[in-house]
């Protein structure tokens, strides 16, 4: 009697579907995760307040605003959908993708279609030294 089994065609090709889906699941279940690791990164940025003088300065990931008794740190990250602030006029923080404004001192609103205040990043500030740590 023959001992060697062997399996058919539609059982090769379920376990061969099996085979591949799982290896999809897997992989994409790893690179979810190191997406998730990557945006839960935080990044550092580092700037000398001292030496900035006064005004409105624009950076790739946020906004310094500094007067002669205040510094304070916006996202320029626009609260109507997102976009990057890249523009100042006349002291108001402009947005290029439907024309929000905001009040470069405090943020607020004051052209929609933004209906909230750019957030304000905390920072630390070296007292030595002038250099001011932002974390994002
Ligand atoms: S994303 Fe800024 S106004 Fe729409």
């Amino acid at each position: 009697m023959d001992q060697h089994k062997f399996i058919n065609r539609k059982t090769f090709l379920r376990l061969a579907t099996f085979g591949v889906a799982a290896t999809f699941v897997v992989l994409w279940s790893t690179m979810a995760g190191k997406n998730k690791q990557l945006s839960e990164q935080t990044a550092v940025s580092r700037i000398n307040a001292a030496k900035l003088g006064t005004g409105i300065f624009l950076f790739d990931k946020f906004i310094v605003v500094k007067s002669t008794s205040s510094l304070k740190v916006f996202s320029n990250k626009c609260t109507h959908a997102g976009c990057r602030i890249n523009l100042e006029i006349a002291g108001q923080l402009v947005c290029p993708c439907h024309g929000s404004r905001y009040d470069s001192s405090t943020g607020k609103v004051l052209q929609g279609p933004a209906g909230l205040p750019l957030s304000t990043i905390p920072f630390d500030t070296d007292v030595k030294t002038g250099e001011i740590t932002i974390k994002i």
